[in-house]
């Protein structure tokens, strides 16, 4: 295939306006699969994505497309839509020359429409913009072309309107895509160069690396290496994913396919290397950042007795998620456990679950926190440390407040859509958050754009939910890295449990901060030095998995952080 019969695009849309729909369609026009052969969405396989209907992982297919008398071969990236997964969204985004913009036109923009739209338009990719579901009966595809234009300047004359469900407009838009979308550029006569953005863990096979090949050409047997590490691997296999593999003989430039060389974990293979042959070295295609996580929680086996089948399942997910950090950690009620690291709260929500179904593993997991900084006042910290400014990611790890000039804090630009008339209760929920709000746009009569600045840590806890729930679901929330800031930090702090009954305050208790280990402290007076035996008495103490939360929550708020 040469180039210019190559169109690499991906989709693009807020969470249920019908990417993997949309997608499925694709592979049935294109012939790649058989109409009605699959209940579900072929290209969400995970058991989480069609149990929570979210696309998690990004999949891949290349189709073959008979327009004009020509064969075009379309590499469709299908990309994940939520908030934390902007990480995935932005790699897929690396591999291809355009997206196609989808847009409810019943629901109309949302706040993943803006931060996928800029995202593509910052990359410079080409844009197509679809209205999608024009088959339901309140859809409105007038008025959402007006928001698209007052919030994304997109003319509505560019775009298309199509029901993914019913597949009308499909074929229009599979043309759109040879038409709009530029071909890779790409020579294949010059080194094999080709940049990795996406791999993931397969049982029986191994690590299957996927490829966007720039330059030159890849075939089996030849030795590659990567611009990250030193090791040299042989290539096993090769081959497009139709949706599954194919093996193919070589691999061109423009193209995108499967490598299998022999990985035993995704680490070696990290997002956003660059791939070239071992005998011809060649710069980085993309500079390489690592995964940035921001929201960790500790995750500990229910019973110390699971602790190691909880690790090899820990293991195994992570072989298939790379953006997943873990340190081991210890806790004084829950024992031997791992501190974890993930994208974002669904990030670690989608993991803990693929932990449970995928792996059977049951865990507690503790109430999630952010990265916090602390900058030393002293050379004795700064030399112990060996930093200036130290990141904790475990609340139990803060410096005393003696020794800090000075705790900053992650923040965030939240933007907001929703329908007007829940302006007034957002921007209380968002003031009790320490936000600042930055601009308010109307899109058209009934829906309002609105953006702020606040702390993450007020974000992670229940800031999706009660938004949720104050706006009946109609609002939709994004939020981008918006740096670090100064705060106050207090270590430990006494709670203050009161009893209302119609709002007036009919008991009150202050609990004083828990000294370290007390529940320890309190099993061991019971069974002296004897671990064992102490643990057991936690065991028969404990009932079940609640108490046990409870437990650490309430560790985690005493000896943890309260921010002003
Ligand atoms: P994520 O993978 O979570 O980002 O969602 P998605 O954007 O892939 O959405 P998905 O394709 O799962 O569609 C969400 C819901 O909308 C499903 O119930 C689809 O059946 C439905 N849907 C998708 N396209 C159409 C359409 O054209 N018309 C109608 N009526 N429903 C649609």
């Amino acid at each position: 295939f040469p180039p210019e019969l190559i169109r690499n695009f991906c989709i693009v849309a807020h969470v249920d306006h019908g990417k993997s729909t949309l997608a499925d369609r694709i592979l049935e026009i294109t012939g790649t699969i058989k109409p009605g052969s699959h209940d579900n969405q072929v290209l969400d396989r995970l058991e989480v994505e069609r149990e929570r209907g979210i696309t998690v992982k990004a999949q891949t297919a290349s189709l073959f497309y008979e327009l004009d008398g020509k064969t075009y071969l379309l590499n469709l990236i299908d990309t994940p839509g939520h908030v934390d997964f902007n990480y995935e969204v932005a790699r897929s985004l690396a591999a291809c020359q355009g997206v196609v913009l989808l847009v409810d036109a019943n629901q109309g923009v949302q706040a993943q429409t803006l931060a996928t739209f800029y995202s593509a338009f910052e990359a410079d990719k080409t844009i197509i913009p679809a209205l999608n579901k024009i088959d339901l009966k309140h859809a409105n595809p007038d008025a959402v072309a007006a928001q698209m234009k007052k919030a994304l300047d997109i003319e509505p004359s560019e775009v298309l309107r199509i029901s993914a469900k019913l597949g009308t407009g499909v074929p229009d838009l599979l043309r759109a895509i040879v038409h709009r979308i530029p071909p890779p550029v790409g020579n294949v006569n010059k080194p094999f160069r080709g940049l990795v953005f996406d791999s993931w863990f397969d049982k029986r096979r191994g690590v299957v690396t996927l490829v966007a090949v720039v330059d030159g050409q890849l075939k089996k047997e030849d030795k590659i290496s990567f611009v990250s590490s030193d090791k040299v691997y042989e290539v096993k296999d090769i081959g497009l994913m139709r949706p599954d593999k194919v093996s193919a003989e070589k691999l061109y430039a423009g193209q995108v396919g499967y490598i299998m060389c022999g990985m035993k974990t995704t680490k070696e293979a990290q997002i956003g290397d660059t791939v070239s042959h071992k005998s011809s070295p060649v710069p980085p295609i993309l500079p390489i950042r690592p995964a940035k996580q921001m929201v960790f929680a500790g995750v500990y086996p229910e019973d110390q007795s699971q602790n190691e089948s909880l690790r090899g399942s820990l293991d195994k997910l992570m072989l298939n998620d790379s953006s997943v950090s873990v340190t081991m950690e210890q806790s004084a009620a829950l024992g031997q456990g791992w501190r974890l690291g993930f994208l974002g709260l669904l990030h670690m929500e989608v993991f803990l679950q693929r932990l449970e179904y995928e792996h059977g593993a049951t865990c507690i997991a503790t109430i999630p926190s952010v990265p916090y900084r602390a900058k030393f006042k002293f050379e004795k910290q700064i030399k112990e440390f060996r930093t200036e400014v130290l990141t904790v990611v475990n609340p139990q790890s803060i410096p005393e407040a003696s020794v800090v000039s000075e705790f900053s804090e992650p923040w965030v630009m939240g933007t907001i859509l929703t329908p007007s008339e829940y302006m007034g209760e957002i921007l209380a929920i968002c003031m009790e958050r320490r936000a600042q709000q930055k601009n308010a746009t109307f899109l058209d009569n009934t829906r309002v754009l609105m953006q702020f600045h606040m702390p993450l840590s007020e974000v992670i806890v229940d800031f999706f939910d009660i938004l949720k729930s104050k706006t009946s679901g109609y609002a939709s929330f994004d939020y981008e890295d918006a740096g670090y800031r100064p705060c106050t930090l207090v270590k430990q702090f006494p709670v203050a449990i009161q009893a209302t009954v119609g709002g007036k305050i009919i008991a009150r208790e202050d609990l004083k901060q828990l000294r370290k280990d007390v529940v320890a402290q309190k099993i061991y007076s019971h069974g002296g030095r004897d671990k064992g035996r102490a643990q057991k008495l936690l065991n028969r103490q404990k009932e079940g998995k609640a108490r046990m939360r409870m437990v650490e929550t309430f560790r985690y708020h005493t000896t943890v952080l309260l921010k002003f």
